[in-house]
């Protein structure tokens, strides 16, 4: 769960607490509480309260008067929260369904809120260029930042795969704060994602750091995001590749020094890497593309004894990928396409936003319509549903059956098929949701015919 709040003016940070609730992930607690986190983004523009107390005293209180039960999503400021409405942005409750099982309600005497703060970093990322061909060999954020906000939440598996990869990092992050001998016990903090194209693996990379930069702000004050471009690096002019993998890793180096600074490097696409390391030792490759492999991979060893980075890796390659690389990885997850109900979720928050933004009208004045869950849509009676959503039961059930059809799309391409559909319909000013969900069926139905095998 996250309650995240910001002031919409901006200003100085707040002071950091030194201890900030309980770590990320933790298990149901002694006495039955579930153990929830909440993360604010927040200025204090009078200094009236400190950044602890929000976290410890005015969030909670807030919560526990305004609900019975939690569930992820946004929670609407109350009107005689004064100090709230002036610096708060949002308050969004968020992972509590790890907690909840088989779909049911968490009650707010189950719940132990865990309240994380943060403020969003508006700079946008600072490029290095390469040099030669002006290509950017790598982009670097601040985290938490504005452009990745939402982005953990708009990622929907079915699979645990999220709560895995926060669970890896907590763990990771805690044997190194508890100096547990590497000797003894090995880790590296290499995480690997690979899949086919356009399931969101770069995407995951991004949010889970943003995420652990918000969970872990109590410990590192800073976290910076760099995301390396693996193909800049192999400059065409390869004897300037070697210095663009020293320089890089240099700056990443000057980063990791501070200790207060969690560093996230993203490696994405490290199949191409792989290709020129085999290209190289089957002598159809200048042999200096071996060294620049070489180069990264040592440079990587480097940094693992480094507590405070993590990297993070992509790839296309679905099969085994056989590099000295990826052996490195402690964890390599899998991302598959999306299955039915991701598939109906995304397509449901797709129509959803079309329906705030009133792009799409719903005839009996829904623009607040909460659209059933997959798992509403399956464990309730029809008759329930239809009272539920008046709109009778034609909306979930074209989308349903929209989700049925596009199986074998990525996420990418279902996040793009509610924009195909609205350019097909034949007045886009005037969009009812019966006739956008028939187009996008149709679009649907084209997309795959037309996909390449
Ligand atoms: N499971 C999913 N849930 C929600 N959105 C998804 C999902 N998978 C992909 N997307 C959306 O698809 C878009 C593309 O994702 P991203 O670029 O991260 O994929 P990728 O796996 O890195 O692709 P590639 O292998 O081509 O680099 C993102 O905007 C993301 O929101
Ligand atoms: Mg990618």
């Amino acid at each position: 769960m996250e309650v995240s709040v910001q002031n919409p003016a901006g200003g100085e940070e707040p002071p950091v607490p030194e201890k900030l609730a309980e770590p990320a992930g933790a298990p149901l607690l002694a006495d039955d509480k579930v153990l929830v986190s909440e993360n604010d983004s927040f200025h204090s523009e009078r200094g009236t309260l400190c950044y602890s107390q929000l976290c410890s005293l005015v969030i909670p209180k807030m919560l526990e008067k305004r609900s019975l039960s939690y569930t992820d999503g946004p929670v609407p400021l109350p009107n005689d929260e004064l100090f709230l409405l002036e610096n708060v942005r949002r308050v969004q409750i968020c992972d509590s369904d790890e907690w909840v099982q088989n779909h049911g309600i968490l009650l707010f005497w189950q719940v132990k809120p865990v309240v994380y703060v943060y403020q969003l970093s508006e700079d946008g990322p600072g490029e290095e260029l390469s040099g030669d061909d002006m290509f950017a060999s790598f982009n670097e954020w601040i985290l938490p930042a504005k452009e990745f906000d939402g982005v953990w939440e708009s990622l929907i598996y079915e699979t645990g795969l999220k709560q895995r990869l926060l669970c890896y990092a907590a763990s990771a992050l805690l044997f190194t704060e508890k100096g547990v001998d590497p000797c003894l016990v090995s880790w590296n903090r290499i995480i690997l994602l690979h899949g086919p194209p356009g399931t969101g693996k770069t995407s995951l990379c991004k949010a889970l750091a943003q995420k652990l930069s918000i969970r872990f702000k109590s410990r590192y004050s800073q976290c910076q995001l760099v995301e390396v471009n693996a193909h800049s690096l192999f400059s065409k002019w390869f004897s300037e590749s070697g210095k663009l993998v020293a320089k890089l890793f240099q700056k990443i180096q000057e980063m990791v020094e501070e200790e207060n600074n969690l560093v996230f490097v993203l490696i994405d696409e490290v199949e191409s890497l792989a290709a020129a390391r085999k290209a190289a030792l089957s002598g159809s490759e200048p042999s200096d593309s071996i060294r620049v492999v070489n180069a990264l991979l040592t440079q990587m060893d480097r940094l693992k004894s480094w507590p405070n980075v993590i990297i993070l890796t992509t790839s296309n390659i679905t099969t085994a990928i056989d590099i000295a690389f990826v052996d490195r990885a402690d964890i390599k997850a899998y991302v598959g396409p999306p299955t039915i109900q991701a598939r109906y979720e995304i397509l449901r928050s797709c129509l959803q936003e079309l329906i705030r933004t009133e792009i799409v009208s719903c005839s009996q004045g829904h623009e607040r319509v909460m659209l059933p869950t997959y798992t509403t849509l399956r464990g309730t009676p029809s008759s329930t549903t239809s009272q539920e959503f008046p709109h009778s039961l034609d909306v979930p059930k074209l989308l349903l059956e929209a989700a049925e059809v596009c199986q074998g799309l990525s996420g990418r391409s279902l996040r793009k098929l509610p924009f195909l559909a609205h350019a097909a319909v034949a007045n886009p000013y005037y969009c009812d949701v019966i006739k956008f969900l028939q187009t996008l069926l149709e679009t649907a139905r084209r997309e795959i015919a037309e996909a390449p095998s």
